[in-house]
């Protein structure tokens, strides 16, 4: 059956890089991040209300914490918060010896587990000090588990149907990645590349993977958002947003059926500001004909 793909602009965020979107389906909400404006904003489609919380310091992603409230990855800290109260208090510290790094994009693997990367010292947008890295998993317990060092930026993340597999992106490599994934011991075995960026695709950023198991792809500087067969590494569909710098995605609405599409304006210059007035805002794309799965809550 075709299927009559449509993108409108569903948040005025004004994000100076809008991440990490994040659908609350208790709530109905959309949970998403602005890194360098250090907010934490959650909205309803309902109310068309955005609520928002400063962090104080760069905000890599906030995802529902099964106990109650919020884990963010906040500067180096991975810290609880308390959206009613506003309180932050830090239950992990990373890349302890590397102050000028920041925590990046993170997601909860199907047992609850936190996994998180960081990134060296961004020059300009994209442009970063090298392999400064790392991708770390944050157990129920706490401790916090190194997975990978010489990462340049550690971005998207998602786990196969299965669970057996973990799709990865750094993002300079301009490919997708998979590991073979032990959820019980959280161990990542036998990297690969799934898919390689064409030319005009911009940088890998964030990712997820729907209920038929295929990845959605958000390019940076590439003005869209592709998805991908991980099965034969074809790409089947591309979808075309009217800014450039599309961040991140995550599926959401009353039956996961709307993409959300995260978006930055940082680092466009004043003629590419002119042309793409909605940048910073975040899309939804109706239409697709497929569906998400339901979020994870760190456990921790
Ligand atoms: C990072 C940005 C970076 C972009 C492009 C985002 O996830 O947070 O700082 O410029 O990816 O790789
Ligand atoms: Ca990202």
């Amino acid at each position: 059956m075709m299927s009559s793909v449509r993108v409108e602009c569903a948040v005025k965020a004004g994000a100076l890089i809008g991440e990490g979107p994040v659908w609350e389906e208790s709530e109905q909400t959309l949970l998403f991040v602005d890194i360098a404006g250090r907010k934490i904003h959650r909205w309803s489609p309902t109310t068309n209300q955005i609520q928002s919380v400063e962090t104080g310091d760069n905000v890599g992603f906030a995802v529902p914490r099964r106990s109650g409230g919020y884990v963010a990855g906040v500067g180096r800290s991975i810290v609880a918060f308390d959206w009613s109260t506003q309180m932050m208090t830090s239950l992990a510290e990373v890349d302890e010896d590397k102050p000028n790094n920041r925590l990046n994009d993170g997601k909860v693997d199907p047992i609850g587990r936190l996994l998180a990367g960081t990134m060296g010292k961004e020059v300009r947008p994209a442009e970063v000090q090298r392999r400064q890295g790392s991708l770390f998993s944050v157990n129920p317990d706490l401790t916090v588990t190194t997975h990978l060092t010489q990462v340049d930026i550690s971005n998207g993340m998602d786990w196969s149907l299965d669970q057996r597999t973990f799709f990865y992106i750094d993002s300079l490599s301009l490919t997708v990645d998979a590991f073979d994934y032990d959820s019980t011991s959280g161990h990542l075995g036998n990297r690969r590349v799934v898919y390689r960026m064409e030319e005009g695709e911009g940088l890998p950023d964030g990712m997820v993977v729907d209920g038929d198991g295929r990845l959605w792809v958000a390019c940076y500087n590439g003005g869209r958002v592709i998805n991908i067969d991980p099965a034969t590494g074809v790409r089947m569909q591309t979808v075309s947003l009217p800014v450039m710098k599309t961040t991140s995605v995550c599926f959401g609405g009353p039956d996961l059926s709307h993409l959300y599409v995260t978006s930055a304006s940082l680092g466009l210059d004043q003629s590419e500001s002119r042309q793409q007035p909605l940048a910073g805002h975040t899309f939804r794309v109706l239409g697709l004909g497929v569906k998400g799965r339901p979020l994870n809550s760190f456990s921790g």
